[in-house]
């Protein structure tokens, strides 16, 4: 069927619509198709092929038309694009899903109320598709393994130090961390730039639980200036534990461990550092629940200080990094499997970035979060605080807070001239969100198309009921209507997987290998009064030498270079090599080292440089 020839530029063609009209005055008869062909006949330079008929494009029919059938819709021959705009005849047969290891994959509980995660245990049944190794350790533990046997308190900080010289001089943001720890522009910079920067928040308001009239804090604040002014200002920032309470705390080494839930008030000054002004570390106010203040005995305040970095370090792990990276990866990642077609442009175009989540998750399940693994030897939340933890953290999970603007917005940290990782953040989140945007435009002509895709909304909703458990207070859409919003919730997946994960965990040994800058343990209350405290006295709270040298053993194994690393948005899968997934792929690579230029430029000014967020080091997918 010869179609008359188009004098304008196409751009990729994706679809071609059929009508079969009958003319009054002619029979209406049906017609067999066979295929539309496309023919280019001056754009082929480009790829410097002859002017022939190399430049085809298939779309293949093989049925009869029908005048009574009105439209019927074509997709390309080759698997790059789709026919979006189906009739029953091209749905995708159900054979067609990617299955786990030749088995449909399945969910499965892995703990009420946290998001289900595939059914497997072992990594047989992953089959060679979504299996990847790692380089093995080529680093020395012995020397920490040295320390295995020592189910005791440190005996001094000169000791603490002697390992951490061992250990950690060779990492200059460590050494950095070990001089600077103690100080309180330090704890404030670690809540915008360190391992967990999603904790922090602007408030106008005082909590109500936290026990403090203004004129306390007056001593805190600028020359002649109030609380009220203050909050009103938005330079009054807080960190609320709340998740924490109640939580039951592990015992190691056969002694009981303590968990706390501060509620911390921050202040922001004129010269941009962010300054802790009080801390209460319980959430209910009372006499035995004092508040902390930076006049306190040098003591207390650090304890008080440590006391919430350890909550930080349990919310860290447990909710910003697994919850909020591995699990919602994995929740996608299996999603995809039982929803979408290996030729739906959406698997395609995110299973680089979520398909190693599996085999991560299923290891970290059978090993770090399992009896004699990391948690259960060494952390606060251990076995018997795992589940509680995350499915608090689940419950309290936004779609909102996934989604960079609305987060950075919503927490009063995107103006904040010294806050990298807001800073960095928002311009690989939009570089993303172009691409994704770009993605979606090339499959999906318009909103319509997004809401007939009946197997994008199975996928929608199984993530919301197997991710978001149903949970309407998450945010999380149960259908999608449009094409913004389709692209904004992919975005949001790859930049969970990608530069969220790069934030939370390559920053972790950095941060946590001085170790009273992140213990994962407390080994007494939580303090009920102030004055009595010396600093060598700290050392007895903080975590036995054999727990904090299993931890920074696991930390070392898990800080191993992958093999295989690759870089965010560098795609080694065919789709990506031609076409208009080709120009996209180059247009956001290009933004991206855009990015990293400015990023280290910047960071030469910077004392301590903030690199996480560089997208040449940010790794496509959660893999470690
Ligand atoms: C692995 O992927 C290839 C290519 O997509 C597919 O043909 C094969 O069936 C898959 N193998 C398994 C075990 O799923
Ligand atoms: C610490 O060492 C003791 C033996 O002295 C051992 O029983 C215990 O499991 C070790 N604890 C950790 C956290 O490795
Ligand atoms: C720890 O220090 C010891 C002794 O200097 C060294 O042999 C070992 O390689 C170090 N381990 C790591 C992980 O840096
Ligand atoms: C105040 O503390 C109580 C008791 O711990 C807790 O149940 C409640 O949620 C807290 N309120 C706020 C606003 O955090
Ligand atoms: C996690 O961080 C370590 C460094 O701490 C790094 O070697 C590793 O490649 C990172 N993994 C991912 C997936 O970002
Ligand atoms: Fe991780």
């Amino acid at each position: 069927m010869p179609l008359s020839s188009v004098h304008v530029a196409l751009g990729r063609v994706v679809l071609v619509r059929l009508r079969l009209e009958a003319r009054t005055g002619f029979p209406d008869l049906d017609w067999h198709c066979r295929g539309v062909e496309v023919r280019r006949l001056c754009d082929r330079q480009e790829e410097g092929a002859g002017l022939q008929h190399q430049g085809a494009e298939h779309f293949p029919c093989s049925r009869w038309l029908r005048s009574v059938d009105g439209d019927v819709e074509l997709r390309n021959g080759d698997s790059e694009s789709l026919l979006l705009h189906k009739s029953s005849e091209f749905a995708f047969s159900t054979n067609s899903l990617m299955s786990c290891g030749g088995l449909p994959c399945r969910w499965r509980t892995f703990a009420e109320g946290v998001p289900h995660c595939v059914d497997m245990t072992s990594l047989k049944e992953l089959g060679p598709n979504l299996s990847y190794t790692r380089q093995s350790p080529g680093i020395n533990l012995q020397y920490l393994r040295g320390f295995a046997e020592r189910a005791e308190s440190w005996s001094s900080f000169t000791e603490l130090e002697t390992m951490f010289s061992h250990n950690g001089s060779q990492n200059t943001v460590a050494k950095y961390v070990q001089a600077h720890w103690a100080e309180d522009w330090f704890f404030g910079y670690q809540c915008l730039n360190g391992c967990n920067p999603l904790m922090v928040r602007q408030t106008r308001l005082l909590p109500p639980n936290l026990s403090i009239n203004s004129d306390i804090l007056c001593p805190f604040l600028p020359d002649g200036s109030s609380l009220e002014q203050e909050l009103e200002r938005g330079s009054i920032f807080l960190l609320d534990y709340e998740m924490l309470e109640g939580v039951p705390a592990n015992v190691i080494n056969g002694k009981q461990q303590f968990l706390a839930a501060p509620l911390v008030l921050l202040h922001l000054n004129q010269e941009g550092e962010l300054k802790p002004i009080a801390i209460q570390l319980q959430q209910a106010p009372g006499p035995q629940n004092p508040v902390f203040l930076p006049s306190d005995p040098g003591p207390d305040w650090l304890l008080a200080k440590t006391w919430v970095r350890c909550s930080d370090f349990q919310c860290h792990q447990l909710s910003s990094h697994f919850l909020r990276t591995h699990l919602l990866g994995e929740v996608c990642c299996t999603a995809t499997l039982r929803q979408l077609p290996e030729v739906h442009p959406l698997h395609q175009l995110l299973m680089p970035h979520i398909k190693t989540t599996l085999q991560i998750n299923i290891q970290a399940r059978a090993s770090l979060l399992a009896a004699n693994g990391v948690f259960d030897k060494a952390v606060a939340c251990g076995l018997e605080a795992l589940p509680v933890l995350l499915s608090r953290a689940t419950e309290r999970l936004r779609y909102r807070s996934l989604c960079v603007p609305d987060d950075l917005a919503d927490r009063g940290i995107h103006t904040l001239k010294h806050c990298y990782y807001a800073h960095d953040a928002l311009r690989v989140w939009t570089a993303l969100h172009r691409f994704v945007s770009g993605w979606v435009d090339v499959y999906y002509l318009g909103d319509q198309d997004v809401e007939q895709d009946s197997e994008l909304q199975s996928w929608i909703t199984e993530i919301y009921t197997h991710g978001f458990l149903q949970l309407p207070h998450s945010g999380c859409p149960q259908s999608f209507q449009t094409k913004p919003e389709l692209s904004q919730f992919v975005t949001m997946v790859i930049y969970c997987c990608s530069a969220l994960h790069a934030a939370v965990n390559f920053s972790q040994v950095d941060f946590d290998l001085w170790m009273p800058n992140c213990p994962a343990s407390m080994m007494h209350p939580p303090p009920q009064t102030k004055g009595m405290l010396t600093e060598d006295e700290i050392l007895s709270i903080l975590p036995d030498v054999n727990s904090t040298c299993n931890l920074l053993i696991t930390l070392f194994l898990l800080s191993q270079p992958a093999a295989d690393y690759v870089p965010l948005c560098q795609y080694r899968e065919p789709v990506f090599s031609s076409g208009a997934p080709r120009r996209l792929v180059e247009k956001v690579q290009a933004e991206l080292r855009a990015i990293s230029d400015e990023i280290t430029d910047r960071n030469k000014k910077l004392e301590l440089p903030y690199d996480y967020m560089s997208p040449d080091r940010i790794e496509n997918s959660v893999a470690i």
